[in-house]
């Protein structure tokens, strides 16, 4: 299927690995020029040809330096993909709610929510300019409670800005629509001394075991964890103008994780 995306731009946030890397790689494929950000360029990321720029975009000036150097590289922004986010290292999951100091919260905040609110104001006029489309990466975390709390919340403030965004702005052209992965095989699950290493010694297990359990503890219909290409593929079709009457809606690709209707 040609998604119609040849010759177009696109800007891609936490693209150095992961989910970020595979929808890179996607839109790449379609024939897209995509700048792929992150605070690392790593080799996968380099190794797509395109221009790639480091930025923390925890920190407030981020959006705006990320996206004033696309402008300059690309020339405008056809698609943006809000895909950065992830939980706060050093958050006990054992402890829960409890453990979550302010500092925590607003670490939080600045890295699932704020990016996006501050890379997308920067990138609106151009996006509107070319009436393009926005895709945000939010959670299952946003439609029902997980620890760890305050990443849930963000990403379901996440989700409600797409809406807001896409009632304000579909009268201009622009599109904005949300993309709810479940437990997806990145370096999250994949490193024994990452989230999935936290998740197992709170349920006092080992990582081996734990992540064998984990279809059938979490209720993955699918038997399985997603890949990331699944969740890339989605994001490309709602980039696409062949979506051209989908916006404000929010996609789950979590394997039936998610049980309510
Ligand atoms: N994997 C899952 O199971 C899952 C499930 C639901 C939702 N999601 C969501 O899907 C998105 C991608 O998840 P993932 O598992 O692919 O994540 P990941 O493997 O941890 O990758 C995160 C990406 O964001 C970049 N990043 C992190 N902090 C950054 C910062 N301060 N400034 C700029 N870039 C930063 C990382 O690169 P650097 O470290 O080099 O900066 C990396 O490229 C996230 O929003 C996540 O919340 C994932």
């Amino acid at each position: 299927m040609d998604l119609q995306l040849t010759g177009k731009t696109a800007v891609v946030t936490g693209a150095s690995r992961g989910i970020g890397l595979a929808i890179a790689e996607y839109l790449t494929s379609e024939g897209m020029r995509v700048l792929g950000t992150a605070r690392t360029v790593t080799p996968q990321l380099a190794a797509l040809g395109g221009p790639a720029f480091s930025v923390d975009l925890s920190r407030p000036d981020g959006g705006k330096r990320l996206v004033s150097h696309a402008l300059e590289e690309l020339g405008g922004i056809d698609v943006l993909i809000n895909n950065v986010g992830g939980g706060v290292e050093g958050v006990d999951l054992a402890e829960g709610f409890l453990s979550l100091d302010d500092a925590t919260w607003q670490r939080s905040l600045d890295i699932n929510l704020l990016s996006a609110v501050r890379v997308t104001r920067a990138a609106l006029p151009s996006i509107i300019e070319r009436r393009g489309a926005i895709v945000n990466i939010s959670s299952i975390g946003a439609r029902a409670s997980y620890h760890p709390v305050d990443y849930g919340v963000a990403k379901a403030g996440l989700t409600n800005l797409s809406k807001a965004l896409s009632e304000e702005f579909g009268p201009r052209g622009v599109r904005v629509n949300t993309v709810t992965p479940g437990p997806t095989l990145t370096q999250n699950w994949k490193d024994p001394e990452g989230y999935a290493g936290d998740l197992a010694k709170a349920a006092g297990l080992g990582y081996d075991e734990f992540m064998a359990r984990l279809p059938a503890t979490m209720g993955i219909s699918t038997g399985r964890l997603a890949e990331p290409a699944e969740v890339a593929a989605l994001v490309a079709f709602l980039a696409s103008p062949l979506a051209g009457s989908i916006t404000g809606a929010d996609y789950r690709v979590d394997g039936g994780v998610l049980k309510a209707v």
